[in-house]
């Protein structure tokens, strides 16, 4: 095992899960996860960041029913709730 410095500035991890059988999930169809997370991979690349800062599609964070859910590091902001018009924000806080 080697330990590492983080290669990032900010690390974003947007919940993009997926669940079949009507159980809340950010990812499921109409609830914005997944655009989110494209929106904001976009975006980062546009500002010329992707070197700096890393957009994580990640699985469940566990606040399901509270989802969308965005969480930044190392700040720790958790964002939850979060929509697809909240993206431009969100990019002020990675440009931040
Ligand atoms: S599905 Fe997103 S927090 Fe669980």
């Amino acid at each position: 095992m080697e330990n590492r410095k983080v290669p990032y500035r900010k690390v974003v991890l947007v919940c993009a899960n997926v669940r079949d059988g009507g159980r809340q999930a950010c990812g499921n169809p109409g609830s914005g996860g997944a655009e989110i997370c494209a929106a904001l991979k976009d975006g980062v690349k546009k500002a010329g960041l992707s070197g700096q800062v890393r957009v994580v599609r990640s699985g469940c964070l566990g606040l399901c029913e509270h989802g969308p859910n965005v969480v930044f590091l190392p700040e720790g902001d958790w964002l939850s709730g979060v929509t697809p018009a909240d993206v431009p924000e969100l990019l002020r806080k990675v440009l931040v």
